[in-house]
């Protein structure tokens, strides 16, 4: 039986849209996640998998320890619900969430927040200033592992911390060390532009030699910077954790001995964004089934909803993949449509009214702002549901 006899099979009793999860797949790619790691520890992103029973599934299993959040009120209600270990990646400026840090022992103990300036530690201040009997924040400094070349005419990489270099990260953990009610206990640096960047992109021959150029250097600037950086605020303050890369570049970055753990978790899902890479392959685990609705000429089907885009600098790669059955294509006026997209090619002429097309997501967790389950498919059944934070009634970003 092929993968798409499957799905169908498995959900033939559910009327799409749905979303599901093909756990053998999941399990391959953590299973390949970890022997990419090396017994480096991988700290789930959980922007990526935006399901809680997900989160615990993949915890449970070898190679994978603590959460990386995206907000610090999806990592209190985290640990509210006894998830432990989450260090919020992205600086929080909301004050309620940080008073309810500040008030709570346990979060207070579990959570680790963001700051990449003093700015930040004033704003933690402020918010926590009324908190009674308050507890000590864990902090973490953002560092920028951008690279940058041609004195500075070319840069790669997210925009992110103005930390840059090792000088620049010990003033700021001196700062905290000289501040009261604070605790700086990891650095966290992460390349986007190795790991979230595939070296391997379709139809981009140009392209592609520049890339593998780009990354190689900045690999090797990495090891030294990072070193560096590390070294250096080692001297300040004990460091719990040293955090870098993502799910496109486990193996390079364990090779540091600077870092102690690797962030990943779009590898667990394998959007299509990763299906570019030399380093690694994986397995579609994510896929959401859309109802043919009507056909509307010969080799067109259209299908209701689909227009899932994901976010990132706009283009025909943020588009879903029509996945299975292979060889639809989006109509070029129309793309991935609000309420409704049309679908071209030969494949169509044998979908009939009712019948479903499977989508790939161009990234991981944004599908599941989409779908309040995920039907998890082990072999050719559907072995449970399981609420996304949207089924959970939690839209975080
Ligand atoms: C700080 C940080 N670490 C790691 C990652 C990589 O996550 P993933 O492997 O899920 O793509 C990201 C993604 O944006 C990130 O922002």
């Amino acid at each position: 039986m092929d993968d798409r006899q499957r799905y169908d099979r498995a959900t033939a009793h559910l009327d799409p849209p749905f979303a599901v999860l093909d756990l053998a797949a999941l399990r391959a790619n953590a299973a390949d996640m970890a022997r990419r790691a090396r017994g480096k520890p991988i700290r789930v992103a959980s922007k990526s998998i935006r399901s809680r029973a997900v989160l615990e599934r993949v915890l449970a299993m070898d190679g994978f320890s603590g959460i990386m959040a995206f907000t610090l009120p999806e990592a209190l209600w985290l640990v509210s619900t006894g998830l432990r270990d989450v260090l919020v990646a992205y600086p929080t400026a909301d004050r309620a969430a940080l008073a309810a840090l500040a008030a709570d022992r346990r979060a207070a103990q579990e959570i680790t927040v963001m700051v990449d300036r003093s700015e930040h530690l004033d704003v933690i201040e402020s918010a926590v200033s009324q908190v009674r009997d308050r507890h000590e924040i864990r902090l973490c400094l953002d560092v920028d592992a951008g690279y940058v070349a041609f004195g500075g005419r070319f840069r790669a990489g997210a925009l992110r911390s103005p930390i840059r270099e090792a000088d620049q990260a010990a003033d700021l953990a001196t700062e905290i060390a000289k501040r009261s009610g604070f605790r700086l206990t990891g650095v966290m640096a992460y390349e986007a532009q190795i790991a979230g960047v595939g070296d391997a992109p379709a139809g981009h021959p140009l392209l592609t030699p520049a890339i593998r150029w780009m990354q190689a250097r900045s690999r090797r600037e990495l090891i030294m910077r990072r070193g560096r950086i590390v070294q250096a605020v080692r001297q300040v303050t004990d460091l719990e954790f040293v955090n870098a890369g993502g799910t496109g570049s486990i193996e390079s970055t364990i090779r540091e001995k600077a870092v102690t753990e690797v962030a990943a978790g779009s590898g667990l899902f394998h959007p299509r964004l990763f299906d570019f890479y030399r380093g690694f392959t994986g397995h579609p685990a994510a896929l959401f089934a859309l109802p043919v609705v009507r056909r509307p000429a010969n080799g067109v089907v259209t299908v209701l909803g689909g227009g899932y885009v994901a976010s990132g600098s706009p283009g025909p790669d943020r588009l879903p993949q029509p996945y299975l059955p292979a060889g639809l294509r989006y109509a070029p006026d129309e793309g991935a449509g609000e309420v409704q997209t049309p679908l071209l090619g030969q494949a169509a002429e044998d979908l009939r009214i009712g019948d479903r097309v499977w989508f790939r997501h161009a990234k991981a967790g944004e599908l599941c702002e989409r779908f309040t389950g995920l039907h998890l498919i082990d072999g050719d059944e559907i072995v449970e549901e399981v609420p996304t934070y949207r089924g959970e009634g939690h839209a975080f970003l």
